[in-house]
């Protein structure tokens, strides 16, 4: 494919800041204060950021050298580098975990959209009830795939680069606002202890595949989200410094709404583990009680809406590119028929929070309900196994001396030990980890 013909990021920083703008999403701001939650504080806490450093950033050089070598989508990439018929496969799974991810995902966006009506006209029905209304749930979901649909459909520079410009900037001020703020609220220190203060008894099996999963779906690694974002990147751009400043913009964003959350919870008397609902049910709270309230809230919600958003654009954007690229299907034809698909597959999720009951309660793989299976399956395990993949391809089969040449240009100043250093934590540390994590959890070796 001509790149021309495909779009290519209008500059050095629109591209940081659309890859910030896929990364930084729900991720940050719903998923991990509930896993964090979930899985007893701060020792995960730890355990997350070892595992953005040592797993999540090599994965995603590795991801980016993938597709500004090929400028291809992931089932393109790795038929470009690769004779085998397997590799492929790798693509094919990522391809289809895009379509999975996007089809819960887009449930919970469709509630920031709902929170900002509910936080500026003081709405009274319960969170639990506005859940449990199928009506609703499918309504702010369909709206909210609507919205990327209408994103994609515009394409890679028009699209997606122009919302992530001004958006980044304002999450962190409001998030530094509101830190300042949950942090004056009674009962606050018992959330920052939960928070910052490890214990290490804590951590188990779970724990560490909870880590690991965050780390990926975070940074939006494991399904290819990044090969197809570094095809639009331009060959004078550095990938390494790429890479690292937006592993370490991600991670700033949720330490950061950890630090709201946590002590606001505390303060209110909540339940850290209770699950996807968390930020959900604390957040109000503190809007309740703050000067202004409600017009922090109401921007606060706009925010997190926009921050959804490049983030459902780019899950969207992997089955489309795979689409066009590989089957010569026209952009639009590609972003209806998914977004389409999208929505099927994600009605048993809108409705698992309390609209259907047999889709709410049951269980499987130690999860409940539909929505809690579909985030295990593919945010937990589907990803970090594209990962491992994806380490093992760049690192043993294309390997890491040619992907390190692609990785020098546009890197004059990038020096050959951090690219040493690289190499061997995608080659070993990489695999090895995901491996025994995964099989730990899943096969209980
Ligand atoms: N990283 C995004 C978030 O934190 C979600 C996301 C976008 C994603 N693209 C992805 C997750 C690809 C996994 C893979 O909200």
């Amino acid at each position: 494919m001509e790149p021309t013909t495909r779009g290519t990021w209008g500059s050095k920083l629109g591209f940081i800041l659309a890859a910030t703008g896929s990364a930084i999403g729900l991720g940050n701001i719903w998923r991990y204060p509930y896993v964090t939650g979930q899985n007893g504080g701060a020792a995960f806490v730890l355990m997350y950021l070892a595992c953005v450093l040592a797993i999540g950033i090599p994965v995603l050089i590795a991801e980016l050298s993938m597709g500004r070598h090929t400028t291809l989508n992931p089932v393109g990439a790795f038929k470009k580098l690769s004779r085998s018929r397997s590799w492929p496969v790798v693509g094919y799974l990522g391809v289809a975990t895009g379509v999975f991810i996007l089809s819960f995902y887009a449930v919970i966006a469709g509630w920031t959209i709902a929170f900002i009506f509910r936080t500026l006209l003081h709405s009274t029905t319960s969170f639990s009830d506005f859940l449990a209304d199928p009506y609703s749930q499918l309504f702010y979901f369909a709206v909210f795939l609507g919205l990327t649909l209408f994103v994609v459909l515009g394409g890679v520079e028009k699209g997606i680069e122009r919302w992530s410009k001004i958006l980044m900037p304002m999450l962190l001020v409001i998030l530094l606002g509101l830190i300042a703020f949950a942090l004056t609220l009674p009962g606050a220190s018992v959330g920052v202890q939960f928070y910052l203060n490890p214990d290490f008894s804590k951590i188990t099996g779970s724990t560490i595949l909870a880590a690991l999963g965050q780390a990926f779906f975070s940074l939006s690694l494991g399904m290819g989200t990044m090969i197809t974002y570094g095809s639009y990147l331009s060959k004078k751009d550095n990938v390494v410094t790429s890479a690292v400043a937006v592993g370490f913009s991600d991670t700033l964003i949720a330490v950061l709404a950890g630090l709201v959350i946590f002590p606001a919870l505390f303060s209110a008397g909540l339940e850290p583990s209770q699950g996807p609902g968390l930020v959900f049910n604390v957040l109000p709270t503190i809007f309740e009680q703050m000067p202004a309230g409600t017009f922090v809230g109401v921007l606060f919600f706009v925010l997190l809406a926009i921050a959804a958003l490049t983030s459902t654009v780019s899950l969207l954007e992997v089955p489309v590119a795979f689409l066009v690229d590989q089957k010569g299907w026209s952009r639009a034809k590609a972003v209806w028929i998914i977004s389409a698909l999208v929505f099927v597959v994600g009605i048993p999720s809108a409705l698992s929070l309390g609209a259907s009951a047999g889709l709410t309660s049951f269980e499987i793989f130690g999860q409940t309900g539909f929505l809690n299976m579909m985030n295990f399956l593919f945010g937990d395990v589907s990803l970090p196994l594209g990962g491992f993949f994806f380490s093992i391809f760049v690192g043993w089969v294309w390997t890491t001396r040619k992907a390190s040449e692609e990785l020098s240009l546009g890197a004059e100043s990038s020096s050959k030990f951090l690219l040493a250093i690289w190499g061997v934590l995608l080659r070993f540390v990489c695999p090895v980890v995901i491996l025994v994590v995964l099989g730990q959890k899943l096969f209980g070796f």
